[in-house]
């Protein structure tokens, strides 16, 4: 059996009448990387919120280290860190003097969580520079460092790599693994950024329009992107008709007028090149693809796509 360490069942969040978050059933296993990837406005953040007790839940339940979350957040709490909003840290202390205060408030002792908390992100141990004169990525690292430093095994962390420049997201991406597989730590991550979800999880939660439309393992998903033959021709249409005619084909899709792809791979791509050579269409691309993620959330968000 698995080991679950978020469970929510049929979680709902209504805000005035208005359905936020519509019956959402997730399993966040541990040890993993569990991505909620969604536009703006696909509810992640509120079900980080409900999770984290800083908004109410309308309907369903919330199980975390498989204890009912409700009555019994004063043992869960401590046990996990998170970023859903900025902290709130002063402008004028330093790093160092900021997670001192947040370690203060949050009662722990040691200051030594300090320390290896901001060396897990990069950052300099009672360095002089003030929050203020933070670039936008340092800001960020210093957030992980406060959500990490009393070593929950549990963190949650909502679009951190929001406004990063690339290489700021790919030493986030870096921070992440780290934590994940040097500290077994468990994370909830939420991105509306396809790749970068896809690059990080290992578990793939697809949020739109506040309902989950599908939970899958990475392998599952990459299970399911099929492999076509992408053909670029003069005219799809007339292609089409010697296809089916001499080779019998009917997986295929036209993609534009000169666009096709053809999801048959028991025909050969030589053969195909053949046939429509001699029948005087112009075959100016052919080779073998493999449907990307993107391809796949687009056609089940309904076209829209994620990113
Ligand atoms: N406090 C609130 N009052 C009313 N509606 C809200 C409130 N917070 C969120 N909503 C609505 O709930 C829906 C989900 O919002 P949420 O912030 O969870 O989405 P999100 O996936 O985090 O989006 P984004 O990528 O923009 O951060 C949106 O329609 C939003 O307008
Ligand atoms: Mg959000």
């Amino acid at each position: 059996m698995k080991e679950m360490v978020i469970q929510t069942n049929r979680l709902t969040k209504k805000y005035k009448g208005q359905t936020a978050v519509r019956d959402i059933s997730i399993n966040v296993e541990k040890g993993k990387i569990y991505g909620l990837l969604g536009r703006n406005g696909a509810g992640k953040t509120t079900i980080m919120k409900m999770i984290l007790g800083l908004t109410t839940v309308t309907s369903g339940e919330i199980k975390v280290f498989n204890e009912k979350l409700k009555g019994n957040e004063s043992s869960i709490y401590p046990r996990i860190g998170a970023i859903i909003e900025t902290p709130g840290f002063y402008p004028n202390l330093t790093g160092t003097e900021n997670l001192k205060i947040f370690a203060k408030l949050r009662g722990m002792t040691r200051e030594d969580g300090i320390k290896h908390a901001l060396e897990v992100v990069n950052l300099p141990y009672k360095d002089k520079k003030l929050f203020s004169n933070y670039s936008l990525g340092m800001k960020q690292r210093l957030g992980i460092a406060n959500a990490i430093m009393h070593e929950p095994e549990l963190l949650i962390l909502d679009e951190p790599t929001n406004g990063l420049d690339p290489i700021g997201i790919a030493e986030m991406r870096s921070f992440i693994r780290k934590l994940s597989e040097e500290r077994g730590i468990t994370i909830l991550i939420s991105s509306h950024i396809l790749s970068e979800i896809d690059q990080l999880a290992d578990t793939i939660g697809i949020i739109h329009k506040g309902v989950l439309l599908e939970e899958s393992s990475r392998e599952e998903l990459e299970k399911r992107n099929r492999k076509y033959i992408s053909l670029e021709i003069s005219n799809a249409s007339k292609a089409i008709n010697i296809l089916e005619e001499k080779l019998h084909l009917s997986d295929y899709e036209v993609e534009e007028d000169t666009k096709i792809r053809v999801y048959d791979l028991e025909v050969s791509m030589a053969g195909i090149n053949k046939l429509l050579v001699s029948a005087g269409i112009e075959v100016s691309e052919l080779h073998l693809c493999h449907e990307s993620l993107e391809d796949y959330f687009k056609k089940i968000t309904g076209g829209e796509g994620i990113a």
